[in-house]
């Protein structure tokens, strides 16, 4: 089975060899995709092939990635993949954020169970394979966190040198600690995200470093298969609608390729809308749809959920694309909303990062507005694990969250304060038996 990659503008469509080491296409600029000519005459019998591979103890196998390796078929030789069995994420149901959104039910799949809690691995076992099949000896990534603790612990394993550049003092801390745990080059730069994007974009063009963000369009590939996962787990059974935060839009990117691949090759008869949503601060893709753009209109963003504090987005065109091929919308939520919503997913008993929280947020605003109707079947996609932001919930439920914050290594200002609706602060109490019992009004 051949892969190439192609551009993905109209007219030019450029196609590279496999083993390119361009992230863009070199005549024009554009983004690049991995194809394939697909050769899967049965699709039924492949679905069964999936399922009986969950019995198996082969490491390809095991992950939830490499079992659906017909479908992301551009790695020559599989004694090559990096893995750790990432993928594998349950799909939970949500009764308190169902009845909170108006939704009659809702499904959470939860991809920051993830081997360094975040959906970033799915991408990284397939990134970094590449690297070692193009013989790369270190990888770089700009990142807000989760993209460079995935990185950081994919490149360890596969023994290479990882540089990642992240925004001083504003990834979360849980985030910083695993990649000086995983044993990367950390640089904090002064800037934002966009400005460290800039930056390691500028590097990889210069050098053999090998780029490990979501412009690389082997990372996409393994992000695909949360789709595939997700609907393999529901028996095949097409949800209506797939929501998922919007931040460098890799993800949205991938899951808009999943769909339409599984599509065309006829795994399922109907699409599920992509539905993506920003922050309300961070939210370019949203003002260039709305404002019918044909360029990204960027902005300076703005979010406490700090992993899509994106202002300038690389894979916007792919986004766009993932929206017109299943019908999708992009809206925006405030700080407010993805703060009430995180805290409603956490009393389900699931919790994650606050960039995730804008999904359920967002299913809340379409079904007011009437956009989303309380009968549809929804999966939304959780990105990051709880743990990765422990500072934004604690003060949450301590009534201490603010939209604006500055520090400069301590708190100089901050305004804006965010309601905690759903407060659950932690109680101080005297070690005394009798005044439990009072409390718990036993
Ligand atoms: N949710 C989480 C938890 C993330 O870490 C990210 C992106 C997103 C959502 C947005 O996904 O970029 O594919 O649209 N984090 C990147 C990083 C940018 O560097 O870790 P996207």
């Amino acid at each position: 089975m051949s892969a190439y990659l192609q551009c993905i503008e109209d007219p030019c469509q450029n196609i590279l060899p496999a083993g390119s080491k361009a992230y863009v296409c070199p005549k024009c600029g554009g983004l690049l995709d991995v194809k394939y000519d697909f050769q899967i005459p049965d699709p039924e019998a492949l679905k069964r092939t999936f399922y009986q591979r969950r019995l198996s103890n082969d490491p390809l196998d095991l992950s939830g990635v490499w079992r659906y390796r017909e479908l992301i078929p551009f790695c020559n030789d599989l004694s090559q993949v990096v893995t750790m069995q990432e993928g594998n994420t349950p799909i939970y149901t949500a009764p308190r954020c169902a009845e909170y959104t108006g939704l009659k039910r809702l499904f959470l799949k939860h991809q920051g169970l993830n081997p360094t809690g975040s959906f970033k691995d799915n991408g990284m076992t397939s990134g970094i394979t590449q690297a070692r099949q193009t013989n790369s000896k270190v990888v770089a990534c700009a990142s807000t966190g989760n993209t460079s603790a995935s990185m950081a612990a994919y490149a360890a394993r596969a023994n290479m040198k990882a540089v990642i550049f992240i925004p001083d003092q504003q990834i979360a801390f849980g985030k910083l600690s695993q990649s000086l745990d995983y044993g990367a080059l950390t640089l904090q730069i002064e800037g934002d995200f966009d400005e460290a994007m800039r930056l390691v974009k500028e590097l990889t063009e210069e050098t053999p470093i090998y780029l490990l963000n979501s412009i690389n369009p082997y990372r996409l590939e393994g992000q695909k298969t949360i789709v595939v996962e997700m609907l393999a787990q529901r028996d095949w059974v097409v949800p209506d609608r797939v929501v998922v935060p919007g931040g460098n839009l890799g993800n949205s990117a991938s899951f808009g390729k999943a769909i339409k691949e599984l599509y065309d090759l006829g795994f399922i008869r109907k699409m599920p809308m992509v539905t993506i949503i920003q922050a309300q601060r961070a939210n370019p893709l949203y003002r260039t749809l709305i404002d019918h753009s044909p360029r990204l209109i960027r902005v300076e963003a703005h979010t406490l959920a700090t992993a899509i504090k994106i202002g300038n987005p690389v894979s916007w065109k792919k986004a766009v694309r993932a929206m017109e091929w299943t019908r999708g919308w992009c809206d925006v939520v405030s700080e407010q909303e993805i703060a009430d919503a995180k805290a409603m997913i956490g009393r389900d008993g699931i919790g994650c990062e606050p960039a995730s929280a804008t999904t359920v947020a967002g299913i809340k605003r379409l079904i007011q507005t009437g956009e989303i109707d309380k009968d549809e079947d929804v999966v939304a996609v959780l990105t990051g694990n709880l743990l990765k932001d422990p500072d934004y919930t604690i003060n949450y439920h301590q009534n201490n969250l603010y939209e604006l914050a500055s520090y400069r290594h301590e708190l100089i200002e901050r305004k804006d304060k965010i309601q905690s609706t759903f407060a659950n602060a932690p109680l101080r109490i005297k070690p005394n038996k009798d005044e439990i019992i009072k409390l718990l009004e036993l």
